[in-house]
């Protein structure tokens, strides 16, 4: 999955480096999950043609929602870690703890958690500026 991960990635560059200033949240969004869930979060990436599972469509998060962004429970989509085990496979990776491992490594364990906490607040914003 990695190495598809990055094949894909490696593909998509070319499309998103003209983009000049980007929120942190963007960055990390282009950077993580648009291979799987598109440039624009309508859940087309290359990747998901191979999921057994197809992407979000991140822009309809609201609509689907009575209008309201569900702001806890992206995050926790995202962050991955508390997810009910037996609740089935999840295709998509479990954030918290790869960010986690990252952060660990320049921040220690405390500061790592603190900043993996953030990461994924921004990228929560970031989904929550895509709603159509
Ligand atoms: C390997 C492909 C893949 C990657 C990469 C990926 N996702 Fe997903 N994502 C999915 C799939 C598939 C689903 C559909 C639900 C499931 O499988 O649990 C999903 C569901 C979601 C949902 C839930 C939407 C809802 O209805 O509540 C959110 C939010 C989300 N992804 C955000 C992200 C963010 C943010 C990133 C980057 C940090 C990301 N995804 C990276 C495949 C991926």
């Amino acid at each position: 999955m990695r190495f598809l991960i990055a094949a894909a990635l490696a593909t998509m560059t070319c499309e998103t480096s003209s983009a000049q200033e980007m929120s942190y949240g963007e960055a990390e969004y282009l950077n993580s999950c648009a291979v799987c869930h598109g440039l624009e979060g309508k859940g087309d990436g290359p990747l998901g043609d191979v999921l057994l599972k197809r992407p979000a469509d991140l822009t309809r998060l609201s609509k689907l929602n009575g209008g309201m962004f569900p702001y806890s429970r992206v995050f926790g989509t995202i962050d991955g870690r508390y997810a009910v085990p037996g609740h089935g496979d999840r295709e998509m990776p479990i954030w918290g703890r790869q960010f986690l491992e990252q952060d660990e490594k320049l921040y220690g364990p405390s500061g790592g958690e603190v900043v993996t906490t953030e990461r994924i607040h921004n990228l929560a914003g970031y989904i929550e500026t895509l709603q159509q």
